[in-house]
């Protein structure tokens, strides 16, 4: 959609619309660079609190993919009184415990009406202009860090099938409702070379965003992917996102399969995600300092899940960072 609107240039853009990054960054002045996103979305759980819990961590983000820190926050809402009011007052306000945990402050929004209840959050933040995190920046050498496990999609569209109960699938909205801050301010602390986060596109497609047209490809080791309870269950069973088939259409002609036992990975790589985790490329001596920090700052389901080699901007598949030794 943004292919339509000719590019500018603007002084002071350091991230704009070419880029297909998280969020666009202006450099006002000296340390200060600005920094904006917005995201909405109907509901994919049905309480109410965690719905605008979810909203709110997933909006921010974008913000934390490039590195920033959330400041201010704008909640967009489409409606139906018929709803009644005291879900809308769960929305929000679900979505204002996660705005205070980030530090950032509520400063208006807008509402309609409309019978399919969306809600989400345009936010603003800051960055220092010589430390925002892009999404490209791999090189040859490089590992890759996920910092929350994978299946929402899949889980989420159990729960709309009444496959799975929201008690079910408890570790998964957890997870969702999680802010990627610990991870953005490790990952500061550390130095890396690429970041973004994982939500619509799934794995494989916001993997491909930081590669593609690139002289790198990665190699994805679907034994350390971290996957959320039930997942593969639901998978199994063919409990499958409408948007996975979108992104295997669009993805799948840039990834190679050297992963035998796939089936549940072609699932999962291409799983949209709401509120996934970061994805953070370093080199691979500062890798386990950075596990350290993620480890200590309480983030459990992490992994280290691929390598960046020289290639042609592919993603392949294969079981582990052993199978290409021959050992
Ligand atoms: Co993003
Ligand atoms: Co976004
Ligand atoms: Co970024």
């Amino acid at each position: 959609m943004l292919e339509a609107i000719p590019g500018e240039q603007v002084e002071g853009l350091l991230v704009g619309l070419d880029s297909g990054d998280d969020a666009g960054v202006l450099h006002l002045s000296g340390d200060l660079a600005l920094v904006q996103t917005v995201d909405f979305f109907p509901p994919m759980v049905d309480n109410p609190r965690s719905f605008g819990r979810i909203a709110a961590a997933n909006a921010m983000s974008d913000i934390y993919a490039m590195g920033g820190k959330p400041l201010t926050t704008l909640n967009l809402l489409a409606f139906s009184c018929s709803l009644g009011m005291e879900v809308l007052k769960e929305i929000i306000l679900g979505a204002e415990e996660k705005v205070r945990e980030a530090g950032a402050v509520t400063v208006g929004g807008h509402s309609i009406e409309d019978d399919e209840p969306k809600f989400g959050l345009a936010v603003t933040g800051v960055v220092h202009p010589s430390r925002v995190f892009t999404n490209r920046g791999a090189k040859p050498g490089d590992v890759l860090i996920l910092t929350k496990p994978l299946g929402t999609g899949i889980l989420t569209t159990a729960l709309k099938g009444n496959l799975v109960t929201e008690k079910d699938i408890a570790k998964a909205i957890e997870i969702m409702t999680e802010l990627n801050r610990e991870a953005s301010e490790a990952a500061l602390e550390t130095g890396i070379h690429a970041c973004t986060d994982v939500t619509g596109f799934g794995l494989a497609g916001h993997l491909l965003g930081m590669i593609e047209g690139d002289s790198v490809d990665v190699e994805l080791w679907t034994d350390n992917l971290p996957v959320l309870p039930l997942t593969q269950e639901m998978a199994e069973i063919g409990t499958v996102p409408g948007g996975q088939y979108r992104n295997e259409s669009h993805f799948g002609p840039s990834m190679i399969w050297e992963d035998g036992n796939a089936t549940f990975f072609h699932d999962l790589l291409f799983d949209p995600q709401t509120s996934g985790g970061l994805l953070l490329v370093l080199p691979e001596k500062r890798a386990s300092r950075l596990m350290e920090k993620l480890q200590k700052r309480g983030l459990s389901q992490i992994a280290i899940i691929g390598r960046f080699v020289e290639g042609s901007g592919l993603v392949k598949v294969m079981p582990n960072k052993e199978s290409d030794h021959g050992s």
